[in-house]
């Protein structure tokens, strides 16, 4: 374990605001810099403070949801019929407890009705039971629809959805060209306890009734020994299982970039298109991808780091 156990493990993170083809422009990339370094700082010193994994990556999870440019909360991309339903979900390592919520409407955070989610009985609510929960909650109602994504919509519909899915990073420059956005954070807090958050619109001009992988254990998974927060198509993502099959490889003994490594080879293999994040108890970080670039930063203790412009080819990484 990273640190003595008596003065507290090194808090460790990383966050993730999806994953897809290459950025075009030094332009908007330095932007999605900003953003992704801007919300780790936060969340870290969240951590330094001596807050637990579980209140970091809720707080992460919250501020990528909050931030227009990433598709989750304010800035979802929109479903076949217009409307934005919205995923999330969040695993307490320790407790090894997952609650989410499934196409959920017109809140701001949903990853707030995924933490409530894990003191019920019931801990996956989707579409009527999401809404009625939302109700009961009392949570102000809140449009995420930004001009952009409406813009983007509505240019589909005069191309007669010829795309299968939307632009994910709401820059102009980059819409067309980074896609399957999701948002995503593992922690590591100083009682050496892991947590993980993973919060999407969805693919975006999809089926109404469609489930994402960002509220299964597939997108999103946790242990005692590790987590992982997944983006991409989440049917690929649901087909290699790929958080739980990362987590339960660690958890089982393999090392975390091991762990990672072996299922990026598979998802190679099988031709799938994913990114991952995640970091184990004992303080290593590592993320994969099969796409092109993987929109993620961290901070391993000492700065603060990012994936922006990492290899085209898919591969793992690690600090
Ligand atoms: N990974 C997000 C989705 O496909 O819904």
């Amino acid at each position: 374990m990273t640190g003595v156990k008596s003065m507290g493990v090194q808090p460790k993170l990383i966050i993730h605001g999806g994953a897809g083809s290459s950025l075009k422009g030094k332009g908007g990339l330095g932007v999605v810099r900003d953003s992704l370094h801007k919300i780790v700082a936060e969340v870290y010193t969240l951590l330094e403070n001596g807050g637990s994994a579980v209140d970091a990556v809720i707080l992460g999870a919250k501020r990528l949801e909050d931030e227009p440019r990433f598709n989750a909360g304010t800035g979802s991309v929109l479903q076949s019929d217009g409307q934005i339903r919205m995923s999330a979900s969040l695993m307490d390592g320790t407790a090894q407890k997952f609650s989410g919520v499934i196409n959920v409407a017109r809140i701001k955070n949903p990853i707030e009705v995924a933490k409530v989610l894990q003191t019920e009985t019931d801990r996956v609510l989707s579409d009527l039971g999401a809404a009625e929960m939302v109700r009961e909650l009392q949570m102000p109602i809140h449009d995420p629809l930004t001009d952009l994504r409406l813009h983007e919509w509505m240019d589909e519909r005069k191309g007669n959805f010829s795309s299968s899915m939307a632009g994910v990073v709401a820059e102009d420059e980059m819409a067309n060209s980074a896609r399957h956005g999701t948002v995503g954070v593992v922690a590591l807090d100083k009682d050496g306890k892991v947590a993980a958050s993973t919060s999407t619109g969805g693919k975006g001009l999809e089926r109404i009734g469609r489930v994402s992988d960002s509220a299964m254990p597939a997108g999103n998974y946790a242990t005692a020994a590790a987590g992982v927060s997944c983006t991409g198509i989440g049917e690929d993502i649901i087909d290699e299982c790929l958080a739980a099959k990362v987590v339960i490889r660690v958890t089982d003994g393999m090392t975390l970039t091991e762990a990672m490594q072996k299922s990026i080879n598979e998802s190679t293999e099988n031709k799938r298109d994913l990114g991952a994040i995640s970091l184990d108890a004992e303080g290593n970080i590592v993320w994969g991808k099969t796409s092109e670039v993987l929109l993620a930063a961290y901070h391993d203790g000492d700065a603060i780091g990012d994936t922006l412009e990492w290899q085209i080819e898919p591969g793992v990484g690690s600090v």
